[in-house]
């Protein structure tokens, strides 16, 4: 049995993730901060990845009937600086933001580690974006100019760079860390403005949390193939 840990899994892409691992046949620890939003077929798992002793916590809920974790999608990111320009950005809007989405996948990936290396044939999947991709910023059309915010994009940056340095140390392991984007989705986090699926924009992160043990690690990705660093 294949034991599976979402975070942010409550709503958004993160809830449709954690459904489509359910229905590959996994058990799916949905963490969520609100134990009601759990998507039907999983199990609620209390998490706020903010919280040092709640991923502590849940890596011993995990690890006491399980012993091991297979897959560790980190999904859970909030945007803190949506329209607003670069140069009116606040470090309380980079904290905000770097809160969840960088230090929170610190946080649970170093509480999972151990039960991840148990598993033998682990998955981390990390949901960056593209808009974190710096050599689409640096060509200066890569990137809409109504999409650069300086703190949520440069939280994708690290975040990427957090993937292949934990690629590169789990190398060996048969742990696989790889970052995807799922494209421009209709969910909160967009105001509703995307053009695909929360469901469509999950695909590509549980397809990655399947490769198998000849799969790649330390890459960046979108459905349609691999996106420049
Ligand atoms: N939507 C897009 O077009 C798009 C594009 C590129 C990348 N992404 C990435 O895909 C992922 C999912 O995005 P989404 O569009 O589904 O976002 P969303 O609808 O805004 O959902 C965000 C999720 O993160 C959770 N979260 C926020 N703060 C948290 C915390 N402190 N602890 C635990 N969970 C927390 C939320 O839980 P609560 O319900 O408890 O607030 C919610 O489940 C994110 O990493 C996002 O950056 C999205």
């Amino acid at each position: 049995m294949k034991i599976a840990l979402v975070t942010g899994a409550g709503r958004g892409i993160g809830r449709e993730i954690a459904r489509q691992l359910a229905e590959h046949g996994m058990t799916v620890f949905a963490g969520v901060r609100d134990e009601g939003q759990a998507p039907e077929g999983t199990r609620p798992l209390p998490l706020d990845v903010t919280d040092e002793a709640a991923a502590r916590d849940a890596a011993k809920v995990v690890g006491e009937e399980f012993g091991k974790l297979d897959v560790l999608v980190n999904n859970a990111a909030l945007c803190g600086d949506y329209g607003v320009a670069p140069a009116d950005v606040t470090a309380g809007h980079m904290r905000s933001t770097y809160e969840v989405g960088v230090f929170g996948v610190v946080t649970v990936t170093h509480a999972m580690i151990p039960l991840l290396r148990a598993s033998g044939e682990a998955r981390i999947v990390n949901m960056t974006s593209r808009l974190g991709s710096l050599t689409l910023t640096a060509a200066r059309d890569g990137i809409n100019r109504d999409w650069t915010m300086l703190a949520y994009n440069s939280a994708k940056t690290a975040l990427n760079a957090i993937t292949v340095m934990y690629a590169n140390e789990l190398r060996g392991s048969g742990i696989l860390v790889n970052a995807v984007d799922p494209g421009h989705c209709a969910t909160d986090l967009t105001g509703h403005t995307g053009t695909r699926t929360a469901a469509e924009g999950a695909a590509v992160a549980v397809r990655m949390a399947l490769l198998g043990q000849d799969g790649p690690t330390g890459t960046f990705g979108a459905q349609e193939g691999p996106l420049p660093w």
